[in-house]
């Protein structure tokens, strides 16, 4: 028995809207276009659900490469590291044999000047060549943080008074602006510190005619950010691509090794993010972003 669609309009009722399918059932005009009209909400709907499918597997992509490039550079990192502690290991048994006999000898001339020179000149390549291997199985290195509550301040204050000397020398002015109160946060402060300590000295030696570095701390929802901005040179043209690259160094007694260094320990060990930019007016700004923790949100200083 064919199905009757019921209409309730007039029309329905004088059977306007009413046709026969070639079966002679009948079929409500009406119905059929509310029928249709779902039929293309529907569709809408689906075309959205595609859409939006279609970004979500275009986003888990890109995750899934950046992810990919993370683990190939992990893995790099873990050859580099296992050369650079070879390596660390021969060069340092050579320097050491070096060491004490240059040392030996600056004792055996001791008031002869002209002989004591070319000894200290040795033991000073001796302590750079130290430096360098130090620098490169940090870089090179796996780098746990041991992480604790600690006030930016205290940090900031501790990484100022290492780089005193070089400060004193340039001629630098220091304008701290730390708001009071800030809480702790959970970091390792030896990292974050040395991170400091390389961006403070860099600034010095950007000003060697003097300057000013201002260092800001400011504290957001999620995260501290600590900025050091200079008034000096600026950066130099290929930092844009090579700042934080190993080795890139435009110092003739740096190793350039510092900011390759710092990268990785706050975005690695401590999830933060770092950056330098030149600024408009002249000199360079570094900001150091680091996320606080539930922990750290509580305690204040
Ligand atoms: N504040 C700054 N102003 C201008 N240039 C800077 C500044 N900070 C860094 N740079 C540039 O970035 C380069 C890399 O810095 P990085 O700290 O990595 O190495 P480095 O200071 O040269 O040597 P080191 O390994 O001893 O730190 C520097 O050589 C310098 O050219
Ligand atoms: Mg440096």
């Amino acid at each position: 028995m064919p199905k009757r669609v019921r209409h309730d309009s007039k029309e329905g009722s004088s059977g306007e809207s009413e046709k026969r399918t070639s079966c002679g059932e009948r079929i409500d005009v009406a119905t059929l276009l509310e029928q249709r009209n779902e039929l293309l909400k529907m569709f809408e709907g689906m075309e959205r659900n595609q859409h939006t499918l279609e970004k979500m597997v275009a986003a888990l992509k890109h995750e899934l490469e950046v992810k990919n490039n993370e683990l190939r550079r992990k893995n790099r990192m873990v050859i580099l590291g296992e050369m650079a502690a070879c390596l660390a290991h021969e060069i340092r048994n050579q320097l050491g044999g070096l060491e004490l006999s240059a040392k030996l000898l600056k004792r055996d001339v001791e008031g002869d000047t002209r002989k004591e020179k070319p000894l200290e000149v040795i033991l000073t390549a001796v302590a750079e060549l130290n430096t360098l291997v130090g620098d490169m199985l940090t870089y090179t290195g796996n780098l746990v943080p041991r992480k604790e509550p600690v006030s930016i301040e205290t940090v900031l204050a501790r990484a100022l008074s290492i780089s005193r000397r070089e400060l004193e020398r340039a001629n630098v002015c220091v304008v701290k602006n730390v708001p009071p109160g800030a809480p702790q946060i959970e970091i390792d402060p030896e990292m974050i510190g040395r991170v400091f300590v390389n961006i403070i000295i860099n600034a010095a030696h950007a000003m060697p005619e003097g300057g000013t570095l201002v260092i800001e701390a400011r504290l957001g929802d999620s995260a501290l950010t600590v900025a050091f901005s200079d008034t000096g040179c600026g950066l130099p043209p290929e930092a844009e691509t090579k700042l934080f690259t190993p080795f890139f160094t435009t110092k003739a007694q740096g190793t350039g090794l510092g900011l390759a260094i710092a990268y990785r320990m706050v975005r690695e060990a401590h999830g933060g993010s770092i950056e330098g930019t030149s600024k408009a007016d002249g000199g360079a700004v570094f900001t150091v972003r680091l996320p606080l923790t539930p922990q750290s949100g509580a305690a204040t200083v």
